[in-house]
């Protein structure tokens, strides 16, 4: 029987919303004072409505990789896709792409307004941090620290946050391939490339396999960033649930802009034939990780 990855994945995301949905709880915890209904219910939009839960589910698979399932991996896969979804909900802003449509719904700011959505961004953002540093996530509060230190390093000034200011400033600018690859490994691979690596720490595996894992990070997360431009010139909004062929209008620096459809289809071929290479060492334990990048690569939505 051929693996499923499909099936698989929706069995995983569905673990993951479970996750989301407690977190994002009106149950209002130690420290808190209250949990205003408008913020909440604007976070919940921006975070529990279908994405397809590809960092959670990386995080995942790499600690099982090297033979941690739990809980407390769950919670650490939590912790980034509430960093990712306050990245999308931002990322929509009228100031930044001005999209409309997210995830087949009406972007945060759409449903609520400006002001909530960059509240509801903000506080998805913190919420990730108090999420990493609960003490399922690891026995050891060292690696816990490390977590949480590499996670604000992925997400910030240096990665995600970072490369999006990059990503708005190419809009008004010439980019070379070298600083566009640049861009696109902290606005969009800093955040897989932490999945990876974070994965492989929580189940304590060698300096090595982490080395290799957080390669295998970079290589999917470039991947998956072609692929999303890829998809920007050729699908529909229908099929990707948010607009299609907004970043040549908004004159975006990408590779698919500089290459070309068929070259940048070339490179995703090569990039698959890169992580699969540095899976070979796992052998068929790695099949699930095999498959996710063969998704990234050859995803429709
Ligand atoms: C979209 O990410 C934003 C990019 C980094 C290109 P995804 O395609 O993973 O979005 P969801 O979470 O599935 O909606
Ligand atoms: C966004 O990249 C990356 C983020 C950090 C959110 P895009 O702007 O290309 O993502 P989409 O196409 O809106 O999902
Ligand atoms: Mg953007
Ligand atoms: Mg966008
Ligand atoms: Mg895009």
């Amino acid at each position: 029987m051929t693996f499923d990855l499909k099936q698989h994945l929706a069995q995983r995301g569905r673990y993951i919303e479970a996750a989301l949905e407690d977190v994002l709880d009106t149950r209002v915890l130690p420290g808190e004072t209250a949990r205003p209904d408008r913020l909440l219910a604007a976070m919940r939009h921006g975070a529990l409505n279908g994405g397809k839960r590809l960092r959670p589910v990386l995080v995942f698979e790499t600690a099982k990789l090297f033979g941690r399932v739990d809980d407390g991996v769950l919670k650490a896969a939590c912790a980034l896709e509430l960093i990712h979804c306050y990245s999308l909900v931002h990322d929509d802003l009228p100031a930044m792409d001005d999209d409309d449509l997210r995830r087949g719904q009406p972007t945060v700011h759409k449903a609520y307004d400006d002001a909530t959505a960059i509240l509801a961004g903000d506080a998805l953002l913190t919420l990730a941090f108090d999420v990493i540093t609960d003490e399922a996530v690891h026995k050891d509060p060292g690696i816990r620290l490390t977590l949480s230190r590499e996670l604000s390093r992925a997400a910030g000034l240096g990665g995600m946050a970072g490369g999006q200011m990059l990503d708005l400033e190419s809009e008004h600018r010439d980019r070379t391939e070298a600083e566009i690859r640049q861009l696109q490994a902290m606005k969009t691979g800093a955040l897989l490339r932490f999945a990876c690596r974070a994965g492989a720490r929580l189940a304590d595996a060698s300096d090595t396999d982490i080395d290799r894992l957080t390669r295998f990070g970079e290589v999917i997360g470039l991947a998956f960033q072609l692929a999303d431009d890829l998809l920007d010139v050729e699908a529909s909004a229908e099929t990707m649930g948010k607009a299609t062929g907004k970043d040549a209008e908004a004159g975006k620096a990408t590779l698919v802009g500089l290459w070309g459809v068929t070259k940048t289809r070339a490179e995703l071929v090569r990039l698959q034939q890169e992580a699969e290479r540095l899976l070979a060492p796992y052998g068929h334990r790695a099949e699930t990780l095999a498959a996710l990048a063969g998704f990234i690569v050859s995803r429709t939505s």
